[in-house]
């Protein structure tokens, strides 16, 4: 893992030894914004391979495309691939390295906000399935990952507040402190300082339980209402919205089962209208309760009559105990 400015410009020295040839691969905007500039940091033989941009892309077909043009450049067991982009990007990279001559080395570079410290830490790639979002993937980790805070002056104001979600979730589960850290910011475009924060935070977490066996649930605060929000607006309300606003929802139930006051919410509710995460509340009918509640029954975290949620340690959550199932009845009440 390396963080810094400037530090694209020693990439070569990620690559692993021996290394015959890298594919660089990301979407169209991000390729043409940075694959030369990568290219011109290696001495290596490189190809920049991209594809649209957008979520449709993570799929088979265009895992398929990329497999070809890796055939057809003559990959071979030490070529590495570099995932260059937002996490559609590294999902996506990641995944063809991981199949392609059944696992290829590789190193992400993240450049969204929510890729660098979300989506290119802990080893999940894959893509979407006509049976839903990230339904086929596998475990995969590359070699390393490079965090250049520079790439982000390029990014959208949107997209930049879309990742601050996550880096308040990691907030709120791991680090508060770094809500004061957010907020004593001059804007809501987040300093190395928050990165290296954020993703310290994530880190630490997938290290304990890499292959997400408990602890790793406490990422999805916010997830499991902030996902039947998406779901249920077919897809309208982006990610980070809706997350932001789960993470409201999901406390105020942990609040009233467990009977423990968030202490940060106050924080929280400030660090979110700072990072313009209240888009959903002005502009969008949010969807009823119950369709969110039906929704949420029939997804895969639910057991029976019961939906699970994430519990954080501040709502008592710890070891054997990251997340809670609550009463369907008991949430109707709500
Ligand atoms: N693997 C994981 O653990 C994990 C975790 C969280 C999210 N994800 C996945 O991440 C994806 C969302 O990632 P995202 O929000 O980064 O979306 P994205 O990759 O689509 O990037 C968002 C947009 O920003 C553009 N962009 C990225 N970096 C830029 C830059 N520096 N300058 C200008 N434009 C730039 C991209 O071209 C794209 O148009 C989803 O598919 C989600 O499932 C994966
Ligand atoms: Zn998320």
């Amino acid at each position: 893992m390396a963080i810094g400015s400037g530090v694209l410009k020693k990439l070569e020295q990620f690559l692993p030894p021996n290394t015959s040839k890298v594919f660089v691969i990301g979407d169209s905007i991000v390729m043409s914004l940075y694959g030369d500039e990568i290219k011109s940091h290696l001495s290596i033989e490189t190809s920049l391979l991209s594809f649209a941009p957008g979520e449709s892309s993570k799929v088979l077909d265009t895992w398929f495309e990329l497999n070809q043009q890796l055939e057809q450049g003559a990959v071979d067991r030490r070529a590495v691939v570099i995932g260059l982009g937002g996490g559609v990007s590294t999902d996506l990279a990641g995944f063809v390295a991981a199949t392609s001559l059944r696992g290829l080395d590789g190193i992400f570079v993240p450049t969204s906000l929510l890729g660098m410290v979300d989506a290119a830490i802990g080893g999940k790639v894959g893509l979407n399935s006509g049976f839903g979002k990230n339904r086929i993937g596998c475990m995969w980790w590359p070699k390393a990952v490079v965090v250049d805070p520079d790439v982000l002056l390029t990014l959208p104001d949107l997209e930049t507040s879309l990742g601050l979600a996550e880096v308040i979730k990691i907030a709120c589960v791991d680090d508060p402190p770094l809500l004061d850290l957010l907020l004593a910011q001059p804007s809501f475009r987040p300093s190395t300082e928050v990165i290296i924060r954020a993703i310290k935070a994530k880190l630490a977490i997938v290290e304990r339980d890499p292959f997400e066996k408990g602890e790793r649930a406490v990422l999805n605060f916010g997830h499991t209402v902030g996902h039947a929000m998406e779901a249920c607006s077919n897809w309208s309300i982006p990610h980070g919205d809706a997350v932001a606003l789960g993470m409201e929802i999901e406390a105020s139930i942990l609040e009233s089962i467990s009977g423990i006051k968030w202490r940060d919410k106050d924080k929280f509710l400030r660090v979110r209208e700072k990072a313009e995460l209240t888009r959903i509340l002005e502009h969008q009918p949010v969807t009823a309760w119950q369709d969110l509640l039906n929704y949420m029954a029939s997804d895969k975290k639910s057991t029976g009559s019961k939906i699970r949620f994430s519990l954080p340690s501040c709502f008592g959550g710890g070891p054997g105990n990251w997340t809670v199932a609550v009463d369907l009845e008991v949430l109707e009440t709500l």
